[in-house]
């Protein structure tokens, strides 16, 4: 999308159809973890059904609720919820059925923490502990693309073939029990130095068989858990949230990251998420709409894309879709303000319906 580009009539407050499901404002809640199992069981909570019951009834378009682990070991903090059994599956599933009636889309974000994975919330049950939980602790050996310590983090070791083969099948287990629970869409978490970034990027993936080397073999396990994804659930939705730069020189930057969101689509994704950073220390210029323009790259290839960071006022929001990108993503903003897609689309001038019945005195 060049500066020239034609402006488009599409508003921030018009719906949009992703492969058949119709989803009614381009304003979405990003997955934010909530570390609030308290259990360490996996299994979403009171704090849940309370905290995406108030994102639901803002009136958001698509809540993608938090990185959920698709096994034990692939959990960020002991804190995460999971998707790995059917007790997290029937927990889901009331959460699930409040967006909906709430009219919202509600998806999930599935992830693996590999080399990220064993740490400490920081809160709750975890008390203020930062870092590496040590296995005599309750934590675990992690894994990753290669065996090299990441952010200080205690040591991954590198999965094997077979084991990736193991983590490709844990995906679509998971995406399988999205849809038992109810939820519309999966999105795979390919960003913020987790598992599949820390193949994907030529700084953490150190590898010399087929899953490294050159952007296809660091690609490789991202695009098998989309094709994988797709193969088994042809009517899913799938959104790819990938960090679209590492800010590094050497690193992934937008060129390869929109080489690889074309690949993914024709995978079998049918939308990319653009967020950036994570798998190392890097000065990110962070900003007003800071990634819009890698989304836009991103779009460049003819991808459905959403642009997420730092996009916190209407006209803002508006303005990058009238640009040419699909949707926005929102995250603090709206933990400060649940109702913020009914605000911006009052502040837009749009005439929406999307408040609770109960609330209608309100407004
Ligand atoms: C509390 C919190 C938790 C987050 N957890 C996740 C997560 O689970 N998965 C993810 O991809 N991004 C996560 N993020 C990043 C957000 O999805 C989003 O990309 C980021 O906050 C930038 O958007 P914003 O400026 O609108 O907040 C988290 C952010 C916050 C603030």
């Amino acid at each position: 999308m060049t500066a020239e580009a034609t402006i488009s009539t599409t508003s921030v407050t018009d719906a949009i159809d992703v492969r058949g499901l119709r989803i009614r404002n381009r304003i979405w809640i990003a997955p934010m973890c909530q570390y609030s199992v308290m259990a360490y069981d996996g299994v979403p909570t009171d704090w849940h059904r309370v905290h995406y019951g108030a994102l639901a009834a803002g009136g958001t378009g698509l809540l993608v609720v938090e990185a959920t682990a698709i096994a034990p070991e692939g959990r960020i903090t002991r804190q995460d919820t999971g998707l790995w059994n059917d007790a997290q599956v029937e927990a889901w599933r009331p959460i699930v059925d409040f967006a909906h009636g709430q009219g919202a889309a509600i998806g999930v974000q599935l992830n693996h923490a590999g080399a990220k994975a064993s740490t400490y919330a920081g809160f709750g049950r975890d008390g203020d502990a930062r870092g590496s939980v040590p296995i005599e602790a309750g934590g675990w050996q992690t894994v990753s693309a290669s065996d090299e310590a990441i952010l200080g983090l205690a040591a991954p070791r590198a999965l094997t073939v077979d084991e990736i083969d193991g983590i490709v099948a844990a995906f679509v287990a998971a995406a399988h029990r999205a849809v038992d629970a109810g939820f519309d869409l999966v999105e795979v978490h390919a960003a913020h130095g987790y598992l599949l970034h820390q193949f994907l990027s030529p700084l953490t993936n150190r590898r010399t068989d087929a899953y490294g080397g050159d952007l296809a073999g660091r690609a490789r396990l991202l695009l098998e858990v989309v094709a994988a994804i797709r193969a088994e659930l042809p009517e899913l939705p799938i959104i790819l949230r990938m960090s679209a730069t590492d800010w590094t020189e050497g690193g992934l930057d937008a060129e390869q990251s929109a080489t690889v969101a074309a690949w993914a689509c024709e995978a079998g994704a049918d939308l990319v998420d653009a967020s950036s950073g994570g798998a190392v220390l890097a000065d990110i210029p962070v900003g007003p709409g800071y990634q819009v323009h890698l989304a836009e790259r991103i779009g460049e290839e003819g991808v459905p894309v959403s642009a997420v960071g730092l996009i916190e006022t209407a006209e803002q929001a508006d303005a990058v879709v009238r640009a040419g990108v699909d949707a926005v993503r929102v995250g603090r903003a709206a933990l400060r303000d649940p109702f913020l897609p009914i605000r911006w689309a009052r502040e837009l001038g749009a005439d929406v319906d999307w408040h609770p019945p109960q609330y209608a005195r309100a407004y």
